[in-house]
Parts: structure tokens; sequence; C-alpha cells
């Protein structure tokens, strides 16, 4: 592996690792970008079975981050924290202190919080070695549970696709297929029921599945059926790598917006999903309610202020889709360039001079 040539390949800055003796930790901070501001991003715990897998995720993960916080407005960079180990094992305060002085050490280039496999007390026990964590419980004065601001910014997401393909306002008897039924999966579809939609939904964990179906009054299908399943909305809310040369040609819907990270195998997916028609919303802007939470904490955590911030997913996706259009270019690099242009734009800023104070 050539981690330089990959680091220039994506634009990445920073790649780093830590160990600490007493802890066991093995940790990688990979840091894509901080154009805007400091990096922002999560830490993931996964016992990765290679190095390399966890450099890879470091590396795929943070520039992700660039482009969620370029997309929604927020002023931050994008970065993201992996800790090589198992969090049904490994997890102690320690582990999580030693992290924390890393970060610290890192004197606010690097802000982290939850994301797969760790969860707002782990950060807690940061809190005595650094002041850069946030996604804290409300008692702390954090944002609490992301996905319910992930959610709702997931369900707005859904009518502006909705407004976009078949020019209504509403999803009253309209059909949404949910795959995955997990933190984010269930508050999108209670949203969606709300909204007079039709539900059919699947989780590969069956008892979750038949709990939320029963609850919500939804159609259940197994987990291999929902890919296929005819309806108006495909929203995928389990894992990334949904989209891809094998299941795009199953597809039997006109939208595709969901939650998950990562949806498309590779950018040439969203090619696929455009010359089929089906509209897809790129899921660094639909999804980023979460991270519009965990950033305005930064501000003192104001619920109504990140929540109108939420409000603005739509009107991101509708400029996404005009650029889309006039292009004549997939959603995904619609999304992208308007990225660039923000970037490039508070660039060329930074070449204002101002006298330091
Ligand atoms: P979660 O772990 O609570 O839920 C995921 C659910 O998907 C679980 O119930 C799991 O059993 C199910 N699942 C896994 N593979 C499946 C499959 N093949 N078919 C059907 N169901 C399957 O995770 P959470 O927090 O709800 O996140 C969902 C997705 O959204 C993830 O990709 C996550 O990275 C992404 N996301 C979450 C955010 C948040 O605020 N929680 C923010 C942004 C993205």
């Amino acid at each position: 592996m050539d981690l330089f040539d990959m680091m220039a390949r994506e634009g990445h800055e920073q790649v780093m690792f830590f160990r600490d003796k007493a802890k066991k930790l093995k940790a990688i901070i990979a840091l894509h970008d901080t154009t805007l501001g400091p990096a922002l991003g999560g830490t993931r715990m996964f016992p990765y079975k290679t190095e390399e897998e966890a450099i890879l995720d470091a590396l795929r993960l943070s520039k992700g981050m660039t482009l969620k916080s370029g997309a929604c407005g927020n002023h931050f960079g994008g970065g993201k924290g992996i800790i090589w180990g198992d969090p049904d094992r490994d997890k102690d305060e320690g582990l999580f202190r030693a992290y924390g002085r890393f970060i610290e050490g890192l004197n606010g280039r690097f802000i982290t919080g939850t994301d797969v496999g760790t969860y707002p007390a782990d950060f807690v026990h940061c809190l005595p070695e650094t002041q850069y964590v946030v996604g804290l419980p409300s008692e702390y004065g954090g944002s609490g549970d992301t996905s319910v601001l992930t959610a709702y910014g997931v369900f707005l997401g859904i009518l502006a696709c909705v407004e976009e393909v078949f020019g209504r306002r509403d999803l009253q008897g309209m059909s949404v297929a949910v795959q995955g039924l997990g933190k984010v999966g269930k508050k999108l579809c209670v949203h969606l029921k709300e909204a007079g939609a039709r539900l059919i939904v699947a989780d590969i964990k069956d008892s979750r599945a038949r709990e939320v179906s029963s609850e919500l009054g939804a159609t259940l299908v197994s987990p291999s059926e929902i890919l296929e399943v005819e309806a108006d909305i495909f929203s995928p809310n389990a894992m990334g790598g949904i989209l891809n040369e094998e299941t795009i040609p199953k597809l039997n819907c006109r939208i595709v917006a969901g939650a998950a990270n990562n949806q498309l195998a590779n950018p040439y997916d969203a090619i696929r999903l455009f010359q089929r028609g089906i509209l897809y919303a790129p899921d660094y802007i639909v999804n980023a309610g979460g991270v519009i939470g965990v950033a305005d904490e930064l501000e003192g955590y104001n619920p109504e202020r990140a929540r109108r911030k939420v409000e603005n997913i739509p009107l991101l996706l509708k400029k996404v889709f005009r650029i889309s259009r006039e292009e004549g270019i997939d959603t995904e690099k619609a999304a992208g360039r308007m990225v660039e242009a923000r970037l490039r734009e508070v660039l060329q800023l930074k070449g204002i001079y101002v006298p330091e104070r």
C-alpha cells in the first residue's frame, strides 16, 4: 500500500497513527480537508481484519465528511477517527481517555464524536482529557441521539425528491420501501407514516422487523426482497455499497433517498441510476442532519436552531437536481460540483488579508 499516493489521489492532508502502551489503543485519524475549518467527523470502532482495511476506511470516511460538511453549510472540514478494536470487548474508560489525550494533542484540528461502534457515553470518558468531542448526551450539553435529526432530514429530503419527480408536495398514498429499521430507519418510518405514506419494510433482525411493522402497520418483506419490491421510493437505511452493478438493474422505484452512508459502491453507479431515470439523493446531503446537530453543539446546542438548519436540506437537494438537469450529469457529480465551488470560494476569501488582533 502506497499511502502517500492514496492521499494524493483523494486529496487528504494528514493521516496519523496513535498507540497507547498501557491500554493497547490502536487508532488512526485521517484529516481530509480543512479549508472550511477544523476537521469534524465521528470515530468508528471496528475489529478490522487488517491494518490496510482500517486505513482505507479512515481515508474513505474522512473524505465523505468533507463533502458532508461542505454541502450542508457547516464551517468544518472533513476528518474521521478509527479505533481498531472490538466494541463489544475492548472498550473501557482508560481506552477512551487515552484516545481523548491524543485528540487534545491535535489542539482542535480534529473534533470527534460517535460513529459505528461508539456511543455518546464513550465520549463522556474522553471529557477529562479533551474539549474536542461532540455528540455528547444532553445532560452534558450535547445534542444527544443524532438519529433524530438524521431521520428528520431524510424525511424532508424525500419530500424534495417527490416534488422533483412527481411534481407534488405530499406523500399521501405514496409507497416507500425502507431497508433497515434501526435508529434512523424506524424514526423515518414514523415521519413517513404521519405523512400518509404506505410503508414496506425489512430488517435483517427479524424481531426488530416484526416489531416495527406491526407498530406502524407496514408491509413486512424479507431483506432480499426489499430492493426489488415495487415502490415509489426506495430508502436505504442500513449498510453502505447497496447501490451497485448487481442491485441497480433490480430496483423497482423512481427515487432512492436514505440515510445509509456510502450507498454507491463506486461513482459509476450514480450514472447507472441516472441512465435508468431513477432520482438519487446523494447520501451525504440527505443524511447530514446528524452532523448539522453535532456542529451546532460547538456553538452551545440549540435544538430549534439545529432543526432549522436541517430544514435547509431540501433546498440543497433542489440545487443539486437543478445542476443535474441543466448540465445533464448525475446527481452525485452535481453535488460534488456544488461542494467544490464552495471550497474554492472559501479558499479565495483567505486571500483577503485580515490583520491579527
Ligand atoms: P443502526 O445500526 O441503528 O440500524 C441499522 C439497521 O439496519 C439495523 O437494525 C440492522 O439490523 C439493519 N440492517 C443491516 N443490514 C441490513 C440489510 N442487509 N437489510 C436490512 N436491514 C439491515 O444504524 P443507524 O444509526 O440507524 O444508521 C443507519 C445508516 O445510516 C448507517 O449506514 C449509518 O452509517 C447512516 N447514518 C446514520 C446517522 C445517525 O445519525 N445515526 C447519520 C448519518 C448516516
